[in-house]
This record gives C-alpha cells, structure tokens and sequence, in this order.
C-alpha cells in the first residue's frame, strides 16, 4: 500500500477505467441527518483534486439539504476491478459554482431538463402522479425553453468532499487476510494505522 491514499485512489481509478470497471466513474454516499436519519445513494464522482471530491447535485435535492445542515456523511468507492474499497470522511464544502455552469452546458439534454423541472415545479425526490405526468411536465419544458441558449439554472451546484480519513480495504491477498488501513490527514501528511480486517 502506498502512503499517499489520494495518489492510490487516483491510479486505481484510472486502471479501473481502463479495464472497463463500471465502478470507475462512481461513488456511494451516506447520509445521516441530524434526526438520524440514514440515506445511501450512488453518484457519479466528477473529479478528485488534491484531497477534495467533487459531486455534482441540485440544491432541491434530499441531500444537499442535509448536508447544507451538517448532516455526517461518508463517501464509499469500490474498485471491483482493483479488489479495493475506500471508505472516505471528512468536511464539506460548495464547489466554485462557476466550473459547475460551465460543466452544465455540456449535459446530456436530459438530465438539462430535470434540473429545469427541479428548478420551477418540482424539487428533486419529490412524488408526481405517475411517469406519464412526468413525462407531460419535460414535454412542456421542451416547448417553452430553447435549451441550447440556456444559462445554468441556478439551482445546479456541486459540492466537494474533503477528506481527511481514508480507509483502504485491499482484498489482493491469497490467503484472504485482507489489508486494511486507516489514514488521517494530519497536516499535509497522511498518517497510516493498521485495522483488523
Ligand atoms: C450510476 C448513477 C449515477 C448517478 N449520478 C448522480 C449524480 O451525479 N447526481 C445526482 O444528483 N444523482 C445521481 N444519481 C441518482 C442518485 O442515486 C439519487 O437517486 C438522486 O440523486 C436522488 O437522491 P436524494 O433523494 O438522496 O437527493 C445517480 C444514480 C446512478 C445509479
């Protein structure tokens, strides 16, 4: 296991990637709100930057709000292609909102509609009728906005994960005593400890 768990993260990535890991490209993030409340959901992780992980959410949404109000969390990723897992925690903080508009022009013109949808009628995770209302509602959004000369709506926003843990569960051992190690960012070190797996 290397000492920087950031650099690993990263090399596993891109071996994932090019390996045709479907795992490559996302994450699972967990919620507990502040009435304890627990919440699980996959995302697709936009970009690592030092120690920081980028997601991209709408402000309408489940969980930005918890985490708007400190609600804990950890990011999980596992590399099935690398037999890894990382468990990641730390503090939260709103991305430069900028490289996010930027980023929305270049969305597939789907998810460009949800997050109008989201932005004027109906929050995300919100209940509608059925499908079919749903689809009536994207169908309005089509005749009404020329999509293509948009602005970012402003709701649209991304949020950065700064991790300062990081667990790595490294299952390459043939006799299946697994590695596990837990690292804490103290400074610009990682300081390493042994866990039993
Ligand atoms: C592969 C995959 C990628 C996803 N990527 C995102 C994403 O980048 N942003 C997002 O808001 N939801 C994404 N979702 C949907 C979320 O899992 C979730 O259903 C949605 O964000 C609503 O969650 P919430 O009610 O907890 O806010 C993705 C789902 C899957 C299966």
């Amino acid at each position: 296991m290397r000492s920087d768990p950031i650099q690993q993260i990263m090399d596993d990535r891109a071996q994932a990637r090019r390996l045709g890991d479907t795992g490559a490209d996302i994450c699972f993030l967990a919620l507990a709100d502040q009435a304890g409340h627990a919440s699980a959901r996959t995302l697709v992780l936009r970009d690592i930057k030092d120690n920081r992980f980028l997601l991209f959410v709408n402000r309408s949404s489940p969980k930005w709000q918890a985490l708007e109000s400190g609600a804990s969390w950890e990011l999980l990723l596992w590399y099935h292609s690398m037999q890894r897992q990382y468990r990641i925690g730390g503090s939260t903080q709103e991305c430069d909102t900028q490289f996010v508009r930027d980023s929305w022009q270049r969305r597939p013109r789907g998810s460009k509609y949800l997050d109008i949808l989201y932005e004027s009628t109906q929050s995300q995770s919100s209940t509608i009728e059925s499908r079919s209302a749903l689809i009536d509602r994207i169908q309005q959004i089509r005749e009404q906005e020329n999509i293509d000369e948009m602005e970012a709506p402003s709701k649209v926003t991304g949020i950065e994960l700064v991790a300062d843990r990081i667990e790595v569960l490294d299952l390459n051992h043939q006799d299946r005593i697994h590695d596990r190690q837990r690292f804490t960012l103290q400074g610009s070190d990682w300081i390493a400890e042994f866990l039993v797996p």
